[in-house]
């Protein structure tokens, strides 16, 4: 399978690789799995309380280059936006910019899910409800 040039720029020169202190309590971390592949990514992020902003944005994947674009790209997205824009990305949107295949749209919905369970841990951690972040996959 060829991979688009942004994959491969992302795969190769992945943005934002890391990890951020869990332990405060500005920080939400996603856990995910893709039941189609084993594949596994862990996405952070660290929310300004004052503006609802993300300052930072964080991951480590383990998984195909798809994934690792995926969420390499999705960190980029994320710095800067409202936590309120960030539960808007959806998965297409990634799948557009890295020109995924059909065989990978899965790897784009891990980065969404990683997105939307690390705003809920954000959450849930600063007291608010939780949202339903279960979608119906593309
Ligand atoms: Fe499963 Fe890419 S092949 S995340």
């Amino acid at each position: 399978m060829a991979y688009s040039d942004k994959v491969i720029d992302h795969y190769s020169n992945p943005r934002n690789v890391g990890t951020l202190d869990k332990s405060k309590k500005n920080v939400g971390t996603g856990l995910v799995g893709a039941p189609e592949c084993g594949d596994v990514m862990r996405l952070q992020i660290e929310v300004d309380e004052a503006t609802n902003t993300i300052t930072d944005a964080k991951f480590k994947t383990f998984g195909c280059g798809s994934a690792i674009a995926s969420s390499s790209l999705a960190t980029e997205w994320l710095k800067g936006k409202t936590v309120d824009e960030a539960l808007a990305i959806d998965n297409m949107e990634i799948v557009e910019e890295l020109a995924l295949p059909p065989v990978k749209i899965h790897c784009s919905v891990l980065a969404e899910d990683a997105i939307k369970s690390a705003i809920n841990d954000y959450r849930v951690k600063n007291g608010l409800p939780e949202l339903e972040i279960a979608k119906s996959h593309h």
